[in-house]
């Protein structure tokens, strides 16, 4: 027997509700109850789980708003649809912020409450599939979205977590890829700061000249096109979380500067005279050595001391490989929700043999870019986009893309789109490399990105 969703009708005018209760319950997969009074609903509510609740909104003493309210509270998966009395839209629109899924004026046209309840249901459904696959991706990460079971990872992990709730400045250091930027994000939420602003600052991709007026903010007229005054990045943080990513990339005038707040908690903003104190905490990131960036003179030594507190290193991808499979399935299972793509035997040996310089990152991509390509529920070997040398293993047959399935036929430029793709993800979005292995230029390079309207991943350029 077909499921029966569970409806609940609130409204003190009996027409309306006898009228409704018939009018659902002729469609034989929906239960309906009623209540005429705001407090009765509540007395339900707390009684029973309703798909969905038709509300009501003016009601004596207790009222639709109130119920709304509750449900929000207290059975927040139910649907609520507000019943008006004339299109009040002020009103209407209120009750959407608070919550309700959407509203039906009365009188109201058969066809349409229908069809609202329907959507309602689909929504609840939606809902309860996205929280129980959260809960499920949460059993595998833990809320930080750290995957991971190695000793060499746990160790780590078990590091941050220990010095996340205290006032030391931390240094993550790690390849490209390695998680750096999630373990920073897990050091502010697991801290005392966790309430206030995390702002993340990417030191490689600000010009250097822009960098000090991001960090320190400026005045109006501080320079052509300061017309108005900004606020330093270091004040939005104020009272939270800095992160410098890529910290190894600052250039020596900057680092200057960035000493000397660091040591004071003091700043001024370009072309400002005042100095200004702010209170953060600073968590670095780099894929350097900066102990070598010192030796080579691209780096001030007591600058490192002082982003250095406390410094965390993340294990390369190829140190835990381990850890492989797990990742692989929380990657799957992230990409598709209800039923999650499977990974061939053969396609795991592939996995497990490649040395994976892009570290977690091209792992990630490289599943992402399989689910989408593999036409079944398996992704097999040639469904991966991955460098043979590298791999140790040159796949015999054709990749996906110009499989010999007549059904899989694409035109050229749908593969030209597609492996420019792979290629500049497996480059993290590097044109200059990506161009060098397509062997185009870089400006052939920059017209074939515009004409398939590739996205540019920003994110992951670090
Ligand atoms: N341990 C991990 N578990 C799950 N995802 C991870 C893990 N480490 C990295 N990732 C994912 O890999 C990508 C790169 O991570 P990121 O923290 O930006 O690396 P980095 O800053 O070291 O270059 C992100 O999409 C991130 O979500
Ligand atoms: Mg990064």
């Amino acid at each position: 027997m077909a499921k029966k969703y569970r409806i609940l009708v609130v409204d003190d005018e009996e027409s309306i509700t006898f009228l409704l209760k018939t009018e659902l319950e002729d469609l034989s997969d929906f239960d309906v109850d009623v209540s005429f009074n705001g407090t009765e609903a509540i007395n339900r509510i707390q009684s029973t789980i309703y798909d969905i609740a038709l509300l009501d909104i003016k009601m004596p003493r207790v009222s639709g708003i109130d119920v709304l309210r509750f449900i929000n509270e207290h059975s927040p998966t139910t649907q609520v649809i507000m019943l008006t009395n004339v299109i009040d839209y002020k009103t209407a629109i209120e009750t959407i912020k608070l919550g309700a899924y959407d509203f039906i004026s009365k009188p109201y046209d058969p066809q349409q409450l229908l069809a609202t309840v329907r959507r309602g249901v689909e929504r609840r459904q939606l809902v309860i599939d996205k929280e129980v696959m959260q809960r499920e991706l949460n059993r595998i990460s833990g809320p930080s979205g750290l995957v991971g079971e190695s000793p060499v990872f746990r160790q780590a992990l078990e590091n941050a977590r220990k010095i996340a709730d205290s006032e030391a400045f931390v240094l993550v250091q790690g390849a490209s890829g390695t998680g750096k930027e999630l373990i920073a994000h897990l050091l502010h939420n697991e801290s005392p700061r966790r309430d206030q602003p995390f702002v993340a600052v990417n030191c490689a991709s600000i010009p250097d000249q822009l960098l000090e007026s991001e960090l320190f903010g400026h005045e109006k007229g501080a320079f052509t096109n300061a017309y108005t005054a900004k606020q330093g990045l270091v004040e939005v943080a104020n009272g939270g979380t800095l992160f410098l990513d890529e910290v190894g990339d600052i250039s020596q005038p900057t680092q200057a500067k960035l000493l000397r707040f660091l040591e004071t908690g003091e700043f001024r903003r370009v072309g400002g005279t005042n100095s200004m104190k702010v209170d953060v905490r600073i968590v670095s990131a780099t894929n350097k050595n900066l102990m070598q960036e010192v030796q080579a003179g691209r780096f001030r030594e007591d600058l490192v001391y002082r982003l250095n507190v406390v410094s965390i290193k993340l294990p390369t991808l190829l140190e835990r490989k381990e850890d492989i499979p797990l990742l692989i399935d929380y990657f799957l299972k992230r990409k598709a929700k209800a039923n999650p793509k499977r990974v061939s035997p053969e396609a795991m040996a592939v996995l497990m043999r490649y040395n994976w310089p892009g570290n977690v990152r091209e792992l990630e991509h490289v599943i992402e870019g399989a689910t989408v390509l593999s036409r079944d529920d398996v992704i097999g070997a040639n469904d991966l986009w991955i460098n043979p040398s590298l791999a140790g293993h040159v796949p015999e047959s054709p990749p996906a893309a110009i499989s010999d399935a007549p059904d899989s036929y694409k035109s050229l430029d749908e593969i030209e789109k597609i492996h420019i793709e792979r290629v500049l993800k497996f480059h993290q979005w590097n044109r200059a490399k990506t161009a060098q292995l397509l062997g185009i230029t870089p400006k052939t390079l920059y017209l074939k990105i515009k004409k398939y309207k590739i996205k540019i991943d920003n994110h992951t350029e670090s």
